[in-house]
């Protein structure tokens, strides 16, 4: 073999090892990113369910039942959402609000949004039933259960 084929070879081993330095953290960045959405995108089907029923709840928008028990079981269905491997291990980011004790308490996090899973079935169930009272007190504890794993678990 000449010399400058060996240096081609050579050359193309080293171009391939850079490539690959550079593209694997970019590619483990992407992931990252990628659960960011994910995670954020179900957050904010929450949010957007909550609110609607919360407006009705305050008199700020009429009640409408019917309208009021859609929202509901859009909200408990989003929560059956195995939303866990959209929190995998260390995934910090600028974009995201998730701190580290997420990782450190995996299993309370876990809990917690077992804890949203139960009660926004039980909303789920009252608000069918149209009784104002009990869907307040249900939408109410909802509420609570998302607060109280922010206060711990996001920034
Ligand atoms: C088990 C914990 C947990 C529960 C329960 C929870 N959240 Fe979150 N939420 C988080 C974490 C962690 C973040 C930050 C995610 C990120 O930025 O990576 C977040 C972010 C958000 C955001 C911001 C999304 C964005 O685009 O940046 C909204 C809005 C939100 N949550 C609404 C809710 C509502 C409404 C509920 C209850 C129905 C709820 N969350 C229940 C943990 C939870």
């Amino acid at each position: 073999m000449k010399s400058n084929e060996n240096a081609t070879i050579h050359w193309l081993g080293v171009t391939s090892l850079v490539t690959l330095l550079l593209v694997a953290p970019m590619a483990i960045a992407n992931d990252i990113e990628r659960a960011v959405d994910y995670r954020q995108g179900v957050m904010n089907i929450f949010s957007w369910n909550m609110k609607a029923m919360g407006s009705m709840v305050k008199g700020e928008v009429p009640f409408d039942q019917k309208a009021f028990a859609l929202h509901a079981s859009d909200l408990a269905g989003t929560a059956t959402l195995n939303l866990l491997p959209g929190f995998p291990e260390d995934s910090e980011s600028d974009e995201s609000d998730a701190l580290p004790e997420i990782w450190m308490e995996f299993d309370d996090f876990e809990e917690k949004y077992q804890n949203l899973g139960r009660l926004t079935k039980a909303l789920s169930e009252v608000a069918a039933s149209g009784d104002k009272t009990a869907l307040s007190k249900a939408l109410e504890k909802t509420g609570k259960a998302c607060k109280a794993c922010h206060k711990k678990y996001k920034n």
